[in-house]
């Protein structure tokens, strides 16, 4: 019984500990060592942001506006973020850490808006936020840390977003898709 007790004692001053250690970090607008994301979940690697839209005004306007909570004011990004990308909130991410953001493909961001930081106070938005307001808050987001740039899907790597859109990054790329696959449907072809 008593040992039972000394335990979780034990594992509540761990939490705590652990607590103002990751407070600690934020607080202090160093986020501690600059790491990559993990890799998107399948559902989300596939996504990205719709052709043309980092280079859209009028999107980056629309994603300034849901960013701030001004459509729905149950989604502020800015609450934690920052209306400028510098937090306000101790842990939430600084937009501005260009060397961190570039590390987050458009899939990654997208997926973490969706579904959020689990044990964080970054929520999933997917169920306030249709898949097109996701994406328009984030062609206005990335500007914090990355301005003027998009995620180039073919080359894997944020560039201008004049360049994204260009139809430079479809024909990078097409030669080896087909290749892989041709011969089983010939025999089949009879019937
Ligand atoms: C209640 C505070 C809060 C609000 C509101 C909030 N966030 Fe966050 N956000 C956080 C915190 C805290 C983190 C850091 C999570 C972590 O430790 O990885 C974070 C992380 C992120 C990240 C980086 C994820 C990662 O893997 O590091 C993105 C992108 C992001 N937020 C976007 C948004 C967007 C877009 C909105 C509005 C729809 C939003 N956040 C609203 C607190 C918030």
């Amino acid at each position: 019984m008593q040992h039972a007790g000394m335990n979780r004692l034990a594992l509540a001053v761990g939490i705590i500990a652990f607590g103002l250690a990751v407070v600690g970090c934020g607080g202090e607008g160093g986020e501690g060592p600059v790491v990559p994301p993990p890799p998107a979940p399948a559902e989300y690697a596939d996504k990205h942001m719709p052709a043309g839209w980092w280079a859209d005004a009028k999107i980056i306007e629309e994603g300034r506006e849901l960013y701030i909570g001004g459509k729905n004011p149950d989604v502020n990004c800015a609450s934690c973020h920052g209306k400028d990308g510098k937090p306000v909130k101790a842990g939430a991410r600084d937009f501005r850490n260009g060397e961190r953001m570039k590390m987050y493909s458009d899939s990654v961001c997208f997926w973490r808006i969706s579904e959020g930081v689990p044990n964080t106070k970054m929520k999933p938005w997917k169920s306030k936020l249709s898949e097109e307001d996701r994406w328009k808050i984030m062609a206005f987001e990335r500007n914090f840390g990355l301005a003027g740039k998009g995620w180039d899907t073919a080359k894997k790597d944020w560039v201008s977003a004049a360049e994204v859109g260009s139809g430079a990054a479809p024909a990078a790329a097409p030669a080896a898709a087909p290749a892989a696959v041709p011969a089983a449907p010939a025999g089949k072809s009879g019937k």
